[in-house]
């Protein structure tokens, strides 16, 4: 949440500032600023809603600063205006700032300011004043970095911090706990940023900030301190990532491309956990005889990661006779739950950002339960707080809807549980062979042209129900997210066999019911869902590859045939495709749906 990014160097900044930024803009788009150094004069331009605002507005103004700082601003404490936007100032001038993260305790830090009059809502202004009241002119940057150091003394919270001061033009100054932060090293010039894609395009060096750490860059120099100035080593790491990798290449939008990149991710996931022998060094003794050990696997994610967790949940317990507790983060660290020291907690993130699912990760440490991390950043805070990693590699997401991390999380998660079943005996269905099998399936064949006739009609509707049962309920859970996501029709879904329970009193003439149905042995129960909701009248769109099914529903779309426990890998793409075609048939941007943000990393 909030991308901040900093530059210094020779390069005209605001050119830079906007440029990185746009790279960041999958963090928060609710407003966007930068603050430049024109000669000792601290420049503040900022604009509501998305970059493009802030380009048009400073488009013809001409700027001769080598250095600045600049946000993208998903809101949370006031509103998403302009005077609430980053970079915050001093009452006096002095000091500009951007910030990630939240200040919980910004209210008392106020008592310290009585005379000062401040001018946003923000949680994040209370730290700019404190500096302005400390740094005077004739600080030099040694009494800065103190001063620096003393504030984030006096917060509670998370940050990352970009600073300025306005009579040290050639510097930038940073701090960082809890809010991901990293420097681009360069060649006469220098960074800061949220996040690497912002940098690609100019550097491969990267030095990861650690939490505790700050610090100062100039276009030369990059120097690291602790909170008590003590110097550390710059270690500077080179990323293997190429800048073709978060742009858009032949595609108009990230999700569209990021649901083709889904085999890819698949792929390269599999590839990557056998080669690196991920599950060598995993405790194996914790994984052995789990069956004996009932309901002692928890696994904890928020919004798509935890329906990457669901499907797990059930894969694993059918398959491997284990027991699995499953809890979105946001409950599970407030519930006292039942881990202890034999427990396994199994921690999915794509950003390793999410506020919950970092609190129930440290939550379920304090309880000694062993505790693995499945995400996509191996650099981030979930990765370096677990026991084990198993990396993801869908490659950076940008869209804010998860869909390529989706598949690649699976597919992580069912190399997993083969892992377990062989570590206990147990004979499944599937193995990763087979999973490379379907790969292929998947990037050859898509829904978009068989969904053509049905978008207009889909899109004309307040509510889309989704129906499912076993792992197709999974599925349709996430299908329904997406949709609602990013189109903003309001979508649900239901497993086949509550619909009576319930459900079935909102479905009438002018319902669409779209259900999935990937398993043999549950084709006779979903028809009966199917005949149920007909006789009401709706309206429903099978989805299915079992072609003689075909005429059980008014629409038909067939899907490719594998496996039935690998038809997940299968079966998500068209409802992927579903969601990216209602929202450009409504002439919404897929890739920054409102409200919404790719890293929550607030409560
Ligand atoms: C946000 C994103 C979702 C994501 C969820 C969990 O809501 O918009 O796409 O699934 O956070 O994020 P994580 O990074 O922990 O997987």
């Amino acid at each position: 949440m909030c991308g901040l990014v900093g530059y210094i160097g020779q390069k005209s900044v605001s050119d830079v500032l906007v440029q990185l930024l746009e790279r960041l803009e999958y963090r928060g788009y609710d407003s966007a600023g930068i603050a430049l150094n024109e000669n000792g004069k601290l420049i503040l331009e900022k604009s509501q809603g998305l970059l493009v605002n802030l380009c048009n507005k400073i488009e013809n103004k001409h700027f001769s600063a080598t250095s600045g700082i600049g946000h993208t601003r998903w809101a949370t404490h006031g509103k998403p205006n302009e005077r609430n936007a980053h970079p915050h100032i001093s009452e006096n001038g002095q000091v500009a700032l951007v910030h990630n993260g939240i200040i919980e305790n910004y209210n008392k830090l106020k008592n310290e300011l009585k005379d000062i009059k401040f001018i946003s809502e923000t949680d994040t202004e209370v730290v700019v004043q404190l500096l302005g009241k400390y740094i005077t002119k004739k600080s030099d940057e040694n009494h800065i970095l103190q001063q620096i150091a003393r504030v984030c003394e006096m917060i509670k919270g998370s940050y990352a911090f970009a600073i300025m001061v306005a009579h040290i033009p050639n510097k930038i100054f940073f701090a960082k706990k809890g809010s991901p932060l990293i420097i681009g090293c360069g060649k006469g010039e220098n960074f800061l940023a949220s996040d690497i894609p912002a940098l690609l395009p100019f550097t491969n060096n990267i030095i990861y900030v650690k939490d505790g750490e700050m610090g100062e860059i100039s276009a030369e120099q990059i120097k690291i301190f602790d909170f008590k100035l003590k110097q550390k080593n710059n270690i500077i790491k080179k990323i293997n990532l190429s800048p073709e990798q978060v742009m858009l290449g032949n595609y108009s939008t990230f999700m569209e491309k990021e649901i083709a990149q889904g085999s890819y991710a698949m792929q390269n996931t599999l590839e990557h956990i056998i080669k690196d022998r991920t599950f060598y060094k995993i405790k194996k003794t914790k994984f052995q005889d789990l069956s004996m050990m009932s309901s002692n696997i928890h696994i904890v994610a928020c919004g798509t990661a935890l329906h990457a967790g669901m499907l797990a949940k059930y894969v694993l317990e059918k398959e491997c006779r284990v027991g699995v507790s499953l809890d979105y983060a946001s409950e599970f660290r407030y519930k006292k739950p039942l881990i202890n020291k034999k427990s396994i907690c199994i921690f999915i993130s794509q950003s390793g950002e999410t506020a919950d699912t970092i609190a129930s990760l440290e939550l379920a440490k304090k309880c000694g339960a062993y505790c693995v991390a499945i995400t996509n950043v191996i650099t981030s805070r979930i990765s370096s707080l677990a026991d084990f990693v198993i990396p993801t590699y869908a490659g950076p997401e940008i869209a804010v809807a998860s869909t390529k991390a989706y598949v690649a999380q699976i597919t992580a998660l069912y190399a997993l549980i083969e892992f377990v079943a062989k570590l206990n005996n147990k004979k499944i269905k599937y193995n990763s062979n087979d999973i490379f099998g379907v790969v292929k399936t998947v990037e050859n064949w898509s829904a978009k042209l068989l969904w053509h006739d049905l978008i207009k009609d889909i899109c004309t509707k307040e509510s889309i129900y989704f129906v499912g049962r076993g792992v197709d309920f999974y599925l349709v859970k996430e299908g329904a997210l997406k949709l609602t996501e990013i189109s903003y029709i309001h979508a649900e879904a239901f497993a086949g066999g509550e619909l009576k329970h319930g459900s079935l009193a909102l479905i009438n003439e002018e319902a669409i019911v779209i259900v999935l149905l990937t398993q043999k042995d549950l084709i006779d129960k979903t028809l009966n869902a199917i005949a149920e909701i007909k006789t009401r009248g709706a309206t429903v769109i099978l989805i299915s590859q079992f072609e003689y099914l075909k005429n059980c529903a008014q629409h038909f779309i067939l899907l490719p045939k594998v496996k039935d426990i690998l038809m997940p890998f299968v079966a998500i793409k068209p409802l992927q495709e579903l969601a990216f075609l209602c929202a450009k048939e409504k002439n919404l941007n897929p890739d920054k749906p409102r409200n919404l943000a790719k890293s929550v990393t607030v409560e």
